[in-house]
């Protein structure tokens, strides 16, 4: 029988999925990312180097792991090639890649709708990474968008030309600078020859591959809380990354799924704009950054941060069907000597412990209702659970509690050796 595990982010991104993902495929056959696009940033510390994943799989790193890129994702060509020739240096064999006819491309006008969009937006802007992926997203819904396999269609030049042309008038009239059409044109038919060797009907890929038995990790990539539908909508990314979108995203069906791993950190963090109920605005928050060294992967930014959200997180445990945790960084809370589990909150008297949508839009409102742990451990590295003080234990513990989910996996450093496995 085949077996696929699915590793999907809990909170807002940023909660390790590319180190889990990475540890969980050293014996898979497949590694596949279904959704998002280079706004993902994955780290990964393999074999003493440091590589951050953007669009690629990180489990391609394992020698026998083929990487798959499915229909979901979208995929900026100039950063793919980037990523292709880095992990080429690194000794890694790409001909393991394979990427699918029906993912979307990134073209630049949609970065520069992207930044066009925010400007619009004004204070109510989202803190997008600028990599054009609602655009993408939204070229893709409105049926105008431009898919790897359109590549090789005698139409392919004249649908560029033509949504390139639109999109130049929209800049012209609020006044931002038009693209050159002409070199977009050039470099994609160049991108085009480039793509041949790694285009693949992923979903007959995958089927097969389950066909003999073969073994997937799926690397979800952004998390609950900037899903669309799900999460804090409009401060959000615009595709699913819960549970539905690694089904949409590569054409396996719900009852394949074996495990479905919810990651996230023994704190929260949370990069760009929109509600963050635990946040730590002030000294606290700032400790926490400089000990979990919480600066984005991809743009850079420095993470907000805050507690752990059990509230938050038993709705996303729920809409995901999540199997099994995995808590990262209980190293770097182990550091702070007091951390908060937030289980409840509380708005006009009343007290939540589910979430609800009472809250949406009065974020700022609600009071977190707290419990608190004495974290003063030094666990770095630790690899076996017996070894944890007790207060370490007790914090597991307490999550297990509120959320009834089992804790598999914890992180104790960056390295994808850094795990204790349960
Ligand atoms: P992803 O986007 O979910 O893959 O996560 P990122 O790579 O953006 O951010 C996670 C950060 O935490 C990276 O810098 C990782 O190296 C680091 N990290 C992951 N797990 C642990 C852990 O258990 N302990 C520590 N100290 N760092 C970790
Ligand atoms: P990984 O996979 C953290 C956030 C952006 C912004 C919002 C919308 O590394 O966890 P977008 O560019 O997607 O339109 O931005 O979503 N965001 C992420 N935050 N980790 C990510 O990916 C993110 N991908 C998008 O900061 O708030
Ligand atoms: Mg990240």
């Amino acid at each position: 029988m085949s077996k696929i595990d699915v590793v999907l982010g809990l909170n807002y991104g940023d909660e390790g999925k590319g180190k889990v993902s990475t540890f969980l495929s050293q014996n898979a056959d497949i590694a596949l990312r279904c959704t998002g696009g280079n706004n993902a940033g994955h780290t990964v510390e393999f074999n003493g180097s440091k590589i951050i994943f953007h669009l690629i799989p990180s489990g391609i790193l394992n020698d026998k792991t083929e990487g798959v890129i499915g229909n979901g994702v979208v995929i900026d060509p100039r950063v793919l090639f980037e990523e292709i020739s880095f992990l080429k240096d690194q000794g890694v064999d790409l001909s393991k890649l394979h990427i699918s006819t029906r993912a979307h491309l990134i073209f630049p006008y949609h970065i520069a709708e992207d930044k066009l969009e925010e400007f619009l937006k004004g204070d109510d802007k989202v803190g997008t990474t600028a990599r054009g992926i609602g655009p993408c997203y939204m070229d893709k819904a409105n049926r105008i968008g431009l898919r790897v396999i359109d590549m090789y269609n005698p139409n392919f030049e004249k649908k560029l030309r033509r949504n390139i042309a639109n999109k130049n008038k929209v800049f012209k009239l609020f006044g931002f600078d038009t693209l050159d059409e002409d070199a977009i044109v050039k470099d994609y038919l160049n991108y085009r020859d480039m793509l041949k060797p790694y285009v693949t009907d992923t979903v007959l890929y995958l089927h097969n591959a389950l066909d003999e038995n073969k073994n997937i990790i799926c690397e979800g990539a952004q998390a609950t809380g900037l899903d669309m539908d799900l999460g804090d909508y409009p401060m959000v990314t615009s595709s699913n990354p819960t549970i539905g979108g690694i089904q949409t995203g590569s054409g396996l069906s719900h009852k394949d799924l074996t495990n479905v791993y919810g990651v996230c950190k023994a704190y929260a963090s949370r990069v760009g704009e929109g509600p963050f109920i635990t946040e730590q605005n002030n000294e606290i928050g700032d400790t926490i950054r400089e000990l979990g060294h919480e600066y984005g992967a991809t743009t850079k930014r420095p993470r907000r941060c805050g507690w752990m959200d059990l509230v938050a997180l038993k709705y996303a445990v729920r809409v995901n069907g999540i199997t099994g945790l995995v808590v990262n960084h209980l190293d770097t809370i182990g550091k702070l000597g007091k951390s908060k589990l937030c289980v409840g909150y509380k708005l006009d008297d009343k007290v939540y412990t589910e979430y609800s949508d009472d809250v949406i839009g009065r974020e700022s409102e609600v009071e977190p209702i707290y419990e608190e742990f004495t974290t003063n451990f030094n666990i770095e590295k630790e690899t076996n659970y017996d070894n944890l003080p007790d207060a370490a234990k007790e914090y597991i513990k307490a999550i297990e509690n509120h959320l009834g989910v089992p804790v598999k996996f914890i992180g104790t450093g960056p390295s994808n050796e850094d795990m204790i496995i349960r």
